[in-house]
């Protein structure tokens, strides 16, 4: 069969373009650990603010160093509104929603769920940079969307090997 040479060119740019989008999202998903979350478990949004662990949000240390972080979304709030955890530790992140879909970024990490009525997100992370980070809401919730946001405070926990080197990393 012939094939034009211009035929060709379209056809290996074509083929080069899919190579790098298919490579981009590698990078994406194990280079950078952008993955989505695949956590499945459901909540009554009428019964957050009364359920045993969303109706306490915040910080639990477990025995073995790692943090769990309760978070309940709603308009146009985070509950806790400041959360404390050590550096280097896994993180995990359960979040829910009392009324409508927010979202849940930790600005200049990798930390970012949708956060739907009905469902607990859930996502597992480690900061190895200690201080402040800012979290928003990134999903556009009602009038009160742009003031929705909380904050994050990564400290050189006691769970943390210190480096004097690598401290003070606050970008
Ligand atoms: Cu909550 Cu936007």
């Amino acid at each position: 069969m012939k094939v034009d040479l211009y035929e060709k060119i379209w056809m290996w740019a074509a083929l080069g373009i899919v190579v790098l989008f298919l490579a981009s999202l590698g990078f994406s998903y194990i280079g950078r650990a952008i993955q989505p979350p695949s956590h499945v478990e459901m909540i009554d949004p009428e019964a957050v603010r009364t359920d045993e662990e969303f109706g306490n949000p915040g910080v639990t240390i477990n025995a073995d160093g790692s943090a769990t972080v309760v978070v309940q979304a709603f308009m146009f709030a985070f509950l806790p509104q400041e959360i404390r955890v050590p550096r280097g530790v896994p993180v995990t992140f359960r979040l829910t929603s009392a009324d409508v879909i927010h979202g849940f970024q930790i600005v200049g990490t990798n930390g970012n769920t949708m956060v739907v009525p009905g469902y607990v997100s859930q996502f597992t992370t480690s900061f190895s940079r200690a201080g402040e980070y800012l979290i928003v809401c990134n999903e556009y919730c009602g009038l009160g969307h742009h003031v929705m946001s909380a904050k994050l405070i990564v400290e050189e926990g006691a769970g943390s090997a210190g480096s004097v080197g690598e401290s003070g990393g606050v970008r």
